[in-house]
Order: C-alpha cells, then sequence, then structure tokens
C-alpha cells in the first residue's frame, strides 16, 4: 500500500491489517529471519508462547488452530518450538484479509479469512487450539468462547492470552477493545463450556530471548521509516500508545490461561 492510499476506515484495520501488510514488506526487505519476532508483535514473547505450548501438549499429527493469529508468527513459533514432536500442520484463521494473506505468504500455513464469532470449520475438527490476544477485540466473547468450543473434540484444549482489566476503571481505551476482567471471563468461560486448569500472570515469566527483540524493533523502524506520515500509521501508533500506557500502569495486565473442552 502506498501513503496516498486511503485511511483505513477503523483504528483496528490500521492496526491489524495496514501496518501488517507493510510488516510483511519489512520482513522481506531486511530477512526472513526477521520474521517471527515480527509477526508475534502484539501478542506473546517467546517465554509466554513457551508456557501455553508446554500446557497444550500437542504431539503426533493433532489438529491445531491458531484462532486471530494475525501474521502468524506465534504459529510459526510452536512449529519450530515442537520439531521433532509434533507433525501437524497449523490452520490459521484471521478476519483482516491484508494480514491473512500476509501470514500465508510469510509461512505458508492454510490460512483463513474468519471471525473467530463464525468460524469455517465443522465441529469436533479441532483437537487443540489457541488465541492470542483476540478475545477483547472481539464483538462478542460469548460467541467466539461458543465457537471455539463448538470446533474443539471434547476433552481438546484451549490457550488464551488475555489482556485482562483489574478493578481500577480505565483513564482511556483503544478503540475496538474491551478488556474482560478475570471474574466475568471465568463465567464466560465456564458457560461456554470450558473448564480452566491453569493460568499465570506473564509478568512472571521469562523475557525474550537474545536478538528477538532486537530484530522485531528493526521491522518496527523500517516500517516507520517507510509510512510513518501514513493516517494508518499514526491511528496504530496512537492505539499502541494508549496499550502502553495501560500496561506500564498495570490497569491491564497479560494473563495466559489453559483450558479444557469438557
Ligand atoms: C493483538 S492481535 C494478535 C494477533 C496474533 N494472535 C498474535 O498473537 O500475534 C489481535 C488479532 O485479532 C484479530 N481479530 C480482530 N477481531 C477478530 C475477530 N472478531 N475474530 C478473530 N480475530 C479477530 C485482529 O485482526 C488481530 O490480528
Amino acid at each position: 500500500m502506498s501513503t496516498e492510499e486511503p485511511a483505513p476506515d477503523t483504528a483496528m484495520e490500521a492496526e491489524f491489517d495496514t501496518v501488517a501488510a507493510w510488516t510483511e514488506q519489512a520482513i522481506a526487505d531486511l530477512g526472513h529471519d526477521h520474521a517471527v519476532p515480527a509477526a508475534c508483535r502484539g501478542s506473546g514473547s517467546p517465554g509466554d508462547l513457551a508456557w501455553l505450548a508446554r500446557g497444550l501438549d500437542l504431539r503426533g499429527d493433532a489438529r491445531f488452530l491458531d484462532a486471530g493469529a494475525g501474521l502468524g508468527g506465534p504459529a510459526a513459533w510452536l512449529v519450530d518450538h515442537l520439531e521433532g514432536r509434533w507433525t501437524g500442520r497449523p490452520l490459521l484463521t484471521e478476519p483482516m484479509v491484508h494480514a491473512a494473506r500476509s501470514a500465508r505468504r510469510l509461512f505458508g500455513f492454510p490460512t483463513v479469512a474468519a471471525v473467530s464469532e463464525a468460524l469455517p470449520l465443522p465441529s469436533g475438527s479441532v483437537d487443540v487450539a489457541w488465541s492470542l490476544g483476540v478475545l477483547c477485540v472481539t464483538p462478542s466473547r460469548p460467541r467466539m468462547l461458543g465457537e471455539l468450543r463448538r470446533v474443539l473434540v471434547a476433552g481438546g484444549r484451549l490457550g488464551l492470552l488475555v489482556l485482562e482489566q483489574g478493578d481500577r476503571p480505565l483513564p482511556e481505551q483503544p478503540e475496538g477493545n474491551d478488556f474482560p476482567t478475570h471474574d466475568a471471563l471465568a463465567v464466560q468461560l465456564a458457560d461456554a463450556g470450558f473448564r480452566v486448569d491453569d493460568e499465570v500472570d506473564a509478568a512472571r515469566l521469562p523475557g525474550s530471548p537474545a536478538g528477538w527483540d532486537e530484530r522485531a524493533d528493526r521491522v518496527a523502524e523500517h516500517v516507520r521509516r517507510h509510512h510513518g506520515d501514513h493516517p494508518a500509521h499514526r491511528q496504530a501508533d496512537e492505539q499502541g500508545r494508549i496499550m502502553g500506557r495501560l500496561m506500564g500502569e498495570r490497569l491491564v495486565t497479560t494473563q495466559l490461561m489453559l483450558a479444557t473442552a469438557v
């Protein structure tokens, strides 16, 4: 997309679609060793992903879904991390079409453009799923959780990265985001047919390995150099600024959860 093109309709499109497509180009310019860290931006660090991977215990040819996969970095990390133990291939769903296309081109995984409240998958067709940073942007958490439960087999495992709101009121909120409280989410998970097995505050987990943040930052800087004046970049920056403040003040925290479909 050139800087002459119109701004996207919403801040979420700017952040998750337009910037995602620019990120693909930046990775092409900087080298594929930048792909996984850059395509994990906005979600978990390797420490978070490793905690989830341990609990999800993917093995053999288990069928795995990443719902709201963004650019596909977490799924690519998982494939590398489980090499030799899990022989399956991730299926990615992501509603932003540019992001979905970029994910497919970057990592070659089957990727379907779809919202998580209406997954184009048969019931009971997935053994293990994760959804990272999506429960706060879906227009309907109950519908999304209901869909995840429908597509998972009974006994299937679900990993979640959730941005949760604490007790204190939020001074500002990024457009399109609605952060659940811990208690509200617990009720919604139970109502959807999930049992929570484990959870942890991501702040307690190890940080990223050497070089990870640097590669992600180089890609972000490249995108800024080429598109920093574009309205979509400014919109995405503003979303990022608000998130940074909320997380810096721990008004919103990153929680990881493992659940079983009952
Ligand atoms: C914070 S990003 C996380 C992306 C990816 N899971 C990761 O961890 O890198 C949130 C993602 O949710 C997607 N999203 C927004 N609304 C959605 C919906 N209704 N269903 C599924 N995904 C949605 C966005 O397009 C974006 O890719």
